[in-house]
């Protein structure tokens, strides 16, 4: 078992789930319920919850920073959640972001993957981009960096892409799909999936020997991730289709989250209203 400074917030006797746990529940048909956390408590809040894999997200840019878009955070930002986070988990995975513009070298990226790993305790990094990242991924690969590669919505393209929109629509399918192929052929050991078509989803899924994990991706892909203050309701402002306010029907924080992972298991999320076509 990791150990931890806050080992009252841990689950005691909880085996830790590893990559090859990830590529198992793949392999077996079992749904890989994932959250982001930003701190201790809430990361300890969905380790007893059940939550396979915990992602610090750039997202705490917007929900804990403040601020439109994920643009601003840095790489000392994200260290100093991982830390915190890491401390709250027992059995889950742990998955942090690399920042804008902190991987767009190979150098950069392994620099960046280095700090989140050894100071963040980081057991994967997880960074944006299609075919543009192969090269990156295939020399973290080959250096011991587990590595998730984002494709679909990358939110910090915001200002290129001129707002957040479904991607994956017509002739971009057919590249993405491609995308996805070339990026596990490189070393990429998960793939992350946001906001596409369902049946989109369900192709790449299907193509993809590694999990592919979706948010807005429908309901076929090997896992679903969403934002921890979404599914709690405390984000403000108008919701993406793909949120589920779990405290719509719980009582508790605990009780939510379990509901979130159980109905993540059982397939009753995402349903068709949290899908796009
Ligand atoms: O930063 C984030 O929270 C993400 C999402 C996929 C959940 O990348």
């Amino acid at each position: 078992m990791k150990t931890s400074p806050y080992p009252h917030l841990q689950q005691r006797d909880a085996k830790p789930v590893t990559v090859s746990d990830l590529a198992r529940m793949k392999a077996e048909g079992e749904k890989i319920a994932c959250l982001t956390a930003y701190d201790a408590s809430f990361a300890a809040l969905e380790d007893r919850a059940g939550v396979d894999v915990v992602l610090v997200g750039d997202s705490l840019g917007m929900v804990v920073q403040g601020n439109s878009t994920t643009v601003p955070v840095t790489v000392d930002d994200m260290v100093y959640h991982s830390r915190i986070t890491a401390a709250g988990l027992s059995r889950a995975f742990l998955m942090t972001d690399l920042p804008f513009l902190s991987y767009g070298t190979k150098h950069d990226a392994l620099e960046t993957s280095r700090r989140l790993m050894g100071e963040g305790m980081a057991q994967m990094v997880k960074f944006e981009g299609g075919e543009i990242q192969a090269d990156t991924i295939e020399h973290l690969s080959m250096r011991g960096v587990p590595v998730c590669a984002h494709i679909g919505l990358q939110p910090q393209l915001v200002h290129k892409m001129g707002g957040f929109k479904v991607q994956g629509r017509g002739d971009a399918a057919q590249t993405m799909i491609r995308d996805a192929k070339l990026l596990e052929e490189s070393g990429a050991d998960v793939i992350l999936l946001e906001c596409v078509p369902s049946a989109l989803g369900a192709e790449i899924t299907a193509n993809a020997k590694v999990p592919v994990i979706g948010i807005g991706a429908g309901p076929d892909t090997d896992g679903q991730i969403l934002v921890i203050y979404d599914i709690l309701g405390l984000s403000p402002g108008r919701k993406p289709r793909f949120v589920k306010n779990y405290m719509d029907n719980a009582d508790t924080l605990d009780a939510a989250v379990t509901e979130y992972v159980a109905e993540v298991k059982d397939g009753r999320y995402p349903g068709a209203e949290h899908a796009f076509s």
